[in-house]
C-alpha cells in the first residue's frame, strides 16, 4: 500500500536509498490520518524530536526509520513535506511482546525507579531481540558509506551493537530519553549484559543527566569488564566509546511566539471565564503515566481544599491526562484509580458550577495547550521520575508576561535546569501541599523573578541546540574511521 500525505509526499520513486544521517526511532515522526473518504494521511506528529532533528535532516539526505502505530502496515519507504520516511512492520504479536511487553511493562518501570513491578518476561525479550535486530538491518540497508546513524530510547538498545556488526563504516549514536536507572535496580534484568553490550555499539552513548551516564559507565565497567576512565569506555578492540549527558530541551522560540499570538491570548481568557474566573487556576499536563505522579498530586490538592486552605471556585485544578499505551495493564490500573479519585474529589468537594477538578482525558493541539499554559497561575509538574520532562520546559517558554509559578518534582530531569522553580518532593505530600500553596501565594515579585532566570536558561538551551551538541560529541568520535557530518546551520 502506498501512503498518501496530507501535504506534499511522494512514494516508490523519490524513496530514500542511502541517507548520510539516519534516524532510528520506534515511531515515525508522523501519524496516520484517515480521511472521511477512507484515503490515508500523515500528520507531523507534535514532538520536538523532529523539530530539532529536521534541520540537519535536510541538510544531510536524512531517512528516519520507525513504526507507524499499527499492526500489520506493510508500508513503502515515502516521503513527507521533503523527509525521508522508512516505515518497519510491527506484527500484533510483537506489539504485544516487544511494545506493550518488554518495553512498556518491562524496561519502562524498571528505568523509571521500579514505580510500577516490571515484569520479566523470556519470550518479551525475544520479541525485543527480533524487532531490534530489524531496525538495526532496516539502518543498514538506508545508510550512505560511512553516514552517521543517531538511534533513540530504549526501545532501541541492542540496535547499535547490532548495527555495528553489519555496517562497521557508520558512526553510531545512541540517546536514551528517559532515566538510566541505579546499578542495583538495572542489575535485576535477565539480560542486563546483553543490554549494556548492545549499548556499546555506538560511538557516543547520550542520556538526559550525569548521573545515568556515570551509572552507566560503572555498570559497563563491572559486569561487562571494560576498562574505563571517566566517562570514556576502552573496548578490546581498540574502539573507544563516549558516554555523555545531553539535556533535551524544546523549541523556544516557537512556542514563545506562539503564546503571544492574538489567538492564544483570547483563548486564554476564555479559557478563564469557562472556569468561572477563579482567583487561582492550577494545572497539570501529563501522558497518564503512572510515573508522573498525578494521583498524589490531585491528592494534595484535594487535602488543601478539606483542610481549608483552599476554597472550590476561588481555586481550580485542570488535569489533562493524555491516553497512552492503553492496552498496558498497569496504565488501565492508573486510569480508574484516577477516575475514581477525581470523581470521589469532586463528589465530595465539588459544588453545583464549581468542580474541585477539571479533568480531560484526552490531547490538544499545541495552540490550545499554549492558550492553557498562559491561563494558569501555577503549573505542577510533580513526576515520580521522568527523564526530563518538556512541559515544564514549555510553561516557561509561554510565560513571556514573567508571570506564573511552577512548582516542579525534583526528580524530573528539568530540575537540573530549572532550578527557580518551586522545587517538590512527590512522595512528600505534605511538604508539596505547602509548596503549592507558596506558589499560589508568592508575590508577583518572586513569581518574576524566577520566571526570568528560566526563560532565560530554556531560551539558552533549546532543543537546537540539543541536537547540536549531540551531533558534534559525535562527529568528533573516532574521526580516522569517519568523514564529517554537516552540521545545521543557523539561520
Ligand atoms: C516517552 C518515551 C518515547 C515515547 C513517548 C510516547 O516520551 O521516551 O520514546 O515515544 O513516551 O510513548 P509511546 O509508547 O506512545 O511511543
Amino acid at each position: 500500500m502506498t501512503p498518501r500525505s496530507s501535504r506534499k509526499s511522494s512514494a516508490g520513486n523519490d524513496a530514500p536509498r542511502r541517507a548520510d544521517l539516519v534516524i532510528v526511532a520506534n515511531r515515525l515522526p508522523v501519524d496516520r490520518v484517515e480521511a472521511e473518504d477512507g484515503s490515508v494521511g500523515w500528520r507531523r506528529s507534535p514532538g520536538g524530536l523532529v523539530t530539532a532533528i529536521e534541520p540537519v535532516m535536510r541538510q544531510n539526505d536524512g531517512a528516519w526509520i520507525g513504526w507507524s502505530g499499527a499492526a500489520d502496515d506493510e508500508l513503502e519507504p515515502f516521503v513527507d513535506d521533503g523527509l525521508s520516511l522508512v516505515p518497519v512492520t510491527l506484527s500484533a504479536a510483537e506489539i504485544e511482546d516487544f511494545y506493550e511487553g518488554f518495553s512498556n511493562a518491562t524496561l519502562w518501570p524498571l528505568y523509571h525507579d521500579v514505580v510500577a513491578k516490571p515484569a520479566f518476561h523470556r519470550e518479551w525479550w525475544d520479541a525485543y531481540v527480533r524487532v531490534n535486530r530489524r531496525f538495526a538491518e532496516r539502518a543498514a540497508e538506508v545508510a550512505a558509506d560511512h553516514a552517521t546513524v543517531w538511534v533513540h530510547d530504549y526501545q532501541m538498545q541492542l540496535v547499535p551493537a547490532m548495527l555495528r556488526e553489519l555496517r562497521p563504516d557508520l558512526r553510531i549514536g545512541f540517546f536514551l530519553h528517559i532515566p538510566f536507572p541505579p546499578t542495583e535496580l538495572f542489575q535485576q534484568l535477565p539480560w542486563r549484559r546483553q543490554l549494556l553490550e548492545g549499548l556499546l555499539g555506538a560511538d557516543v552513548v547520550g542520556f538526559q543527566r550525569p548521573g545515568a551516564s556515570a551509572n552507566f559507565v560503572r555498570l559497563v565497567r563491572q559486569r561487562v569488564g571494560h576498562k574505563t576512565h571517566r566517562d570514556r569506555i576502552y573496548l578490546p578492540d581498540g574502539r573507544v566509546v563516549q558516554a555523555g549527558s545531553f539535556p533535551i530541551s524544546i523549541d523556544t522560540a516557537q512556542l514563545d511566539e506562539l503564546a503571544r499570538s492574538e489567538a492564544v491570548a483570547t483563548r486564554a481568557k476564555e479559557i478563564r471565564e469557562q472556569l468561572g474566573d477563579p482567583r487561582t487556576v492550577l494545572l497539570g499536563v501529563d501522558r497518564l503515566d503512572y510515573t508522573k505522579g498525578i494521583f498524589d498530586r490531585l491528592r494534595a490538592f484535594g487535602e488543601l481544599l478539606e483542610d481549608g486552605d483552599l476554597t472550590v471556585g476561588e481555586t481550580v485544578f485542570v488535569q489533562v491526562a493524555t491516553p497512552s499505551r492503553e492496552r498496558v495493564e498497569q496504565y488501565r490500573v492508573l486510569r480508574d484509580e484516577i477516575d475514581r479519585l477525581v470523581g470521589r474529589l469532586n463528589g465530595d468537594l465539588g459544588e453545583i458550577g464549581s468542580p474541585a477538578v477539571h479533568y480531560m482525558h484526552t490531547s490538544y493541539p499545541k495552540d490550545e495547550m499554549a492558550a492553557l499554559f498562559r491561563a494558569a497561575d501555577v503549573m505542577v509538574v510533580t513526576p515520580l521520575r521522568d527523564g526530563m520532562n518538556l512541559v515544564a520546559k514549555e510553561y516557561v517558554a509561554c510565560r513571556y508576561d514573567g508571570d506564573g509559578a511552577l512548582v516542579l518534582s525534583e526528580f524530573a530531569g528539568a530540575a537540573d535546569e530549572l532550578r527557580q522553580a518551586y522545587m517538590v518532593n512527590p512522595y512528600d505530600i505534605n511538604g508539596m501541599k505547602q509548596t503549592i500553596l507558596a506558589a499560589i501565594h508568592a508575590s508577583p515579585k518572586d513569581r518574576a523573578r524566577r520566571m526570568k532566570a528560566m526563560r532565560r536558561t530554556v531560551r539558552e538551551h533549546d532543543v537546537a541546540d540539543w541536537a547540536r551538541q549531540f551531533l558534534s560529541v559525535l562527529a568528533d568520535a573516532q574521526p580516522e574511521h569517519h568523514k564529517h557530518l554537516r552540521p545545521a546551520t543557523e539561520d
